[in-house]
């Protein structure tokens, strides 16, 4: 199952002109600011504050409208994501299963905070808010791919790089 919201692993770096034929592409639409930040971000996989006055002006709304709903919606990135996107479940199900554990894990292990990327771009590490799959917690979307009873044995391998599919098929118990 891929879930994919926005990683950056494909991403072309920003580009003004890139992303202005974008703007113009989408303006047209109704309501037509969410399908501007879907498509930027699908295209660079985070939305540069460049783009916000471009948004601005082609709708003719103020920055202030354009970045309030930038920051409403938590799937849009306002800088790149690091090369791997782990997203915890913290929900209540998977907070009985000691999802919170891991979290300390990442940090003590890591060095990796909820809502950071490490500082070598190499991890993004975001909290999500139940993925449908309870019974199979602590659960977490990895680069777009559901990975169930995670470990900390786990998260440290996909922190290292490990691929997700030899996760899932339970390389690591
Ligand atoms: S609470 Fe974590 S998957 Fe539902």
């Amino acid at each position: 199952m891929n879930l994919d919201m926005g990683h950056g692993m494909e991403s072309m770096s920003w580009d003004e002109a890139v992303a202005t034929s974008i703007v113009n592409e989408h303006k047209h639409l109704a309501g037509a600011t969410l399908p501007i930040l879907h498509a930027l971000q699908e295209n660079f996989g985070y939305i540069d504050r460049a783009a916000i006055p471009l948004i601005a002006e082609a709708l003719n709304v103020s920055k202030a409208e354009v970045l309030g709903t930038i920051t409403f919606y938590h799937d849009f990135r306002s800088e790149p994501a690091g090369r791997r996107v782990i997203k915890l479940c913290r929900a209540e199900a998977c907070q009985a299963v000691g999802c919170e554990a891991l979290v300390d894990h990442a940090a003590r292990e890591h060095h990796l905070a909820i809502d950071s990327t490490s500082a070598d771009g190499a991890v993004t590490f975001e909290t999500i808010y139940c993925l449908g799959n309870c019974a199979l917690g602590p659960a977490a979307l990895v680069d777009g791919e559901l990975v169930a009873r995670l470990t900390p044995e786990k998260l440290s391998a996909l922190c290292d790089g490990r691929s997700v599919q030899e996760i899932v098929k339970g390389a690591l118990s």
